[in-house]
């Protein structure tokens, strides 16, 4: 780990524009230290100062924090609220026929829905969810497109107490019916399609085959969104239509007030190891969050027009499309399409034609639009724009560059955002009208936020080297813990191994240079980050051992010029080696395989086939060759403690 060097050496800065200052809510490197010294010198007192000015409490908090059960820790824990009380209700007085939504179809028609209108359809759809008999603490599962209901199915639960769980809708049926079954959910929500790109997706197909999977006895309703008017097959017993069990409903529903501690919900994410982790979030903690970050990081104005272009199906997607702009009572976007459909400047042309002021992606969209049309942004008005983010994966400097200079016209801050599922909300980020930005570094971590790059015996790193990026202390939005797994929580989280467990492990590594920016290098676990998003390489490689032709299979990732990294899976067939025509046909036959049980974002880029992998004598796969060699570099590595270097002239050779 330590050995990891940084060979990256970024010497541009971009300090804040005086005329962004001006404006800013982090006015100056003054205002961001003094919030940084209030939390230093009490820590609790700051986090309890803004749970106090930014929630609004049905039963205020007396107890700040609780840390007598570390890695278990609670906060503000004998307060009451609603989460969907705090996104909606409280702006009805102040601003109910502002703008909470301009949704934007694949087809590029707009429907606008007012604050007012939204609490009226969550109402609604609360009341419907609780006429199927969900409760509080229920688990519903949402698999959705990316419009407005996946936002009020989300509210709904959150106003009744229940728990959601939103399953990306490009997740596989298996994948799907994982999450039913580790959650036990009542209910699903669903729709008959999604569109994206022009193109029809089955979602409620997919829904009953990852019920007749088994083990779902638990689901008593399955709820479906009229979308595309496709052909469905009907269980009238389970299934029902959105429009029929919201029509009757009055819309008002009193929010069910609930323990700051209430999960508000569970997001399955990729581990290092065994299926995925769901990862439970609090109601206070990750509102408080949620809001702090869209104050600080994204610098909320009350005019902005906000578009995080995140699927609700991500975090990002939860915490800055469902629950920050709502909460905070900003405007935002919701795009249900694709950044190239039905051209190559959708995006830009959606910036010009909403007056997008705040616009916030992934790096992976970033270069891949640079490869569509390096002057494409250029062709439309983007003058609306003051403020870019970025986040997922680390973004290169050149595509910062582009980012900064081509859409931002060198006049807005780029915000460079480090942060996970588990922590819920940004945790290193330039706060814009503070913090000069580098290009590639996600620079300071926020007020409040205690992180550090350390080697495993908690000792700083030496700088320029990476080591294992660590939060030093407990903060509202983190993790409370995984979801049926508390033990799986701490040992993934706080493992003895490094610094004795007294922090949390990010898995990623990082080092600090002398100005302490934080330069995030990636994975130090077997986690992948294709197009920014998380993918387990034991997930990729269960999935490939389940098909009958397969023996053993080992799954690593290769640097990607537009995804970040691409999937590569080395495998070794149950029968002889293939020779190169049959290779292609089992390599596509897998490579389909592993989009029908994980989702089209798992499947592997690249098959090579062998009779065995590299492995120790004492049976360990030697990932690190398999990495070498996916690279096509030469292997420089010591292979002498392998069983079977001959192997790895076999490996070389790609299908
Ligand atoms: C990576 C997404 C570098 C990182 C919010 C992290 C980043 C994982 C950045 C979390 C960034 C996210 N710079 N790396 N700005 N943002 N990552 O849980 O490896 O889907 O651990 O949350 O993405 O991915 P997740």
């Amino acid at each position: 780990m330590a050995t990891i060097e940084s060979i990256l050496q970024e010497n541009r800065v971009f300090p804040p524009a005086n005329e962004f200052v001006k404006h800013a809510n982090v006015a100056g490197m003054e205002a961001y230290q003094a919030l940084c010294q209030e939390a230093e010198r009490d820590y609790t007192g700051f986090w309890a100062r803004l749970a106090k000015q930014y929630i609004s409490w049905h039963k205020p908090f007396t107890r700040v924090f609780d840390d007598s059960n570390l890695p278990f820790y609670k906060w503000f824990d004998d307060g009451e609220l609603n989460v969907s009380w705090n996104c909606l209700d409280r702006h009805l007085t102040t601003q109910g026929d502002k703008t909470a939504i301009i949704f934007e179809s694949d087809e590029g028609e707009t429907v606008r829905c007012s604050y007012r209108e939204l609490h009226q359809q969550v109402c609604r759809f609360a009341n419907a969810l609780k006429s199927r008999g969900v409760q509080q603490g229920d688990r519903v599962v949402i698999y959705m497109p990316m419009r407005i209901e996946a936002v009020v199915a989300m509210q709904a639960c959150a106003r009744i107490g229940a728990i959601h769980s939103v399953v990306f809708g490009g997740f596989s049926a298996k994948s799907v019916h994982q999450r039913i079954v580790d959650a036990k959910a009542v209910a699903v929500i669903t729709a008959d399609e999604q569109t994206r790109g022009g193109k029809h997706h089955p979602l409620k197909v997919t829904v009953d085959k990852a019920l007749a999977l088994g083990d779902t006895d638990s689901v008593h309703s399955v709820i479906v969104l009229q979308h595309t008017h496709a052909d469905i097959v009907w269980h009238s017993e389970r299934d029902h239509w959105w429009h029929d069990i919201t029509a009757d409903q009055p819309d008002t529903c009193e929010p069910t007030w609930v323990n700051a501690e209430h999960p508000l919900f569970i997001l399955y994410t990729s581990g290092s190891t065994g299926k995925p982790k769901g990862v439970q979030h609090s109601s206070a903690g990750y509102l408080l969050g949620t809001i702090t970050s869209m104050q600080w990081v994204f610098d909320y104005q009350p005019n902005d027009i906000f578009w995080c272009t995140a699927d609700v199906g991500w975090v990002t997607g939860h915490s800055y499309v469902t629950y920050g702009p709502l909460a905070i009572g900003a405007t935002q976007i919701i795009f249900e399409g694709v950044p190239t459909y039905p051209h190559a400047g959708r995006f830009w042309e959606i910036i010009q034609k909403h007056k997008v002021t705040t616009f916030y992606t992934a790096p992976t969209a970033i270069r891949s639009l640079i490869k569509l049309g390096v002057d494409l942004p250029k062709q439309y008005d983007l003058s609306s724009l003051r403020l870019l983010g970025s986040v997922g994966e680390p973004i290169n400097p050149e595509a910062w560059m582009w980012y900064y200079t081509t859409v931002g016209q060198s006049r807005c801050p780029v915000v460079d955002t480090w942060w996970q599922t588990e922590t819920g909300s940004h945790i290193i980020a330039p706060i814009p009208g503070a913090i000069a930005a580098k290009p590639g570094s996600c620079t300071l971590p926020l007020p409040g936020i205690d992180v550090a790059a350390i080697d495993e015996a908690g000792q700083p790193i030496k700088e320029g080297k990476g080591g294992f990026l660590v939060i030093k202390r407990p903060f509202p939005s983190l993790l409370r813990t995984l979801w049926n797994d508390p033990e799986r929580f701490k040992n993934t989280y706080f493992p003895t191994d490094v610094a004795g467990g007294r922090y949390y492990l990010s898995g990623d590594s990082a080092h600090c240079d002398r100005d302490g920016y934080f330069w995030v290098m990636g994975r130090v676990d077997d986690v992948l980050n294709v197009s920014g998003h998380r993918l387990g390489t034991m997930e990729i490689e269960s999935a490939l051992v389940a098909h009958p032709l397969v023996a053993e299979a080992a799954v690593v990732g290769k640097p990607h010029e537009i995804k970040g990294e691409s999937i590569v899976a080395f495998v070794v067939l149950r029968k002889e080696l293939p020779d190169k025509e049959e290779a292609i046909k089992i390599a596509a036959t897998l490579r389909e395989w592993v989009a029908s049980e994980i989702g089209a974002i798992a499947r592997p880029e690249e098959i090579r086939f062998g009779e065995n992998l590299p492995k120790t004598r004492s049976g360990k796969i030697m990932r690190r060759l398999l990495r070498t060699l996916a690279k096509g570099e030469a292997i420089t590595q010591d292979t002498s403690t392998l069983e079977n270097p001959a192997i790895l002239e076999q490996l070389n050779q790609a299908v």
